[in-house]
């Protein structure tokens, strides 16, 4: 028998730029679950100290974010006509400037800021608490749902993962160098890695894909077998 598909969590960890929000909405769709982008939240919190000028000559003002904190209220919302999963912060719909390459490069420190990762993990935690739902982030299986249904551990080569995001930026009008955005990958798994909170490591029940030569639809078809061979879907 299908176990019941609408109580499922789902884990997905893995390096920045694989691809794992594709899988995550893809899985959302076809299961009626919640996406939860809690990449998103840690961008949210890092547009906000951007916008509220709690940068000073010497970087990053971490105390005054501490302080800040609890003003910055972050919201995951469907928008009804387009389907999608749209970030929020402090009332303000924030979805694209979140993805810039300023935001993008200033988030590895915001997120590996203690104070930071525990609001956001209670915050996900609270989200998820029913089930139903699909996260996607770096220590999703490691942290925030030890005990989730099904984990996957995303990968793909630095120089694929820098010509999707270089396209998908170009694409948006952002005027980048493939150059920077690769340098911008491989410095985020360096700092995503080996910083001492949560670094991303593959939890030791999650499953390996490695997407570098599977398109969309395969890496769809490849997570249903896993699912159907776990008994969670025919
Ligand atoms: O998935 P993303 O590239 O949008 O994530 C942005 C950054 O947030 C990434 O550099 C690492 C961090 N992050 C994290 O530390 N923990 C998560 N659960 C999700 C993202």
């Amino acid at each position: 028998m299908p176990k019941d598909l609408q109580k499922i969590t789902i884990a997905i960890d893995g390096h920045s730029s694989c691809g794992k929000s594709t899988v995550a909405k893809d899985l959302a769709q076809a299961f009626g679950l919640t996406y939860i982008d809690t990449g998103a939240m840690y961008r949210a919190v890092t547009l906000y100290a951007i916008e509220q000028g709690l940068y000073g000559p010497n970087g990053l003002l971490v105390t005054e974010l501490e302080k800040a904190l609890p003003h910055i209220q972050i919201v995951l919302r469907k928008d009804k006509e387009s389907g999608q999963v749209e970030t929020w912060l402090n009332q303000e719909l924030v979805e694209d400037r979140i993805r810039s390459l300023e935001v993008s490069t200033k988030v590895s420190e915001v997120s590996a800021l203690a104070f930071v990762r525990k609001r956001m993990v209670e915050l996900q935690q609270e989200m998820g608490k029913n089930g139903g739902v699909v996260l996607d982030g770096r220590d999703i299986g490691t942290v925030v749902f030890p005990q989730a249904d099904l984990k996957l551990f995303m990968t793909a080569s630095p120089e694929i993962r820098a010509q999707r995001r270089y396209d998908e930026m170009r694409a948006k009008g952002e005027k980048v160098s493939f150059e920077a955005v690769l340098e911008n990958v491989k410095s985020r798994d360096h700092i995503d890695s080996t910083r001492a909170e949560s670094p991303l490591r593959k939890a030791d029940d999650a499953l390996v894909l490695d997407n570098s030569r599977l398109d969309r639809q395969a890496q769809l078809a490849w997570v249903m077998k896993q699912l159907k061979d776990r008994s969670w879907a025919v």
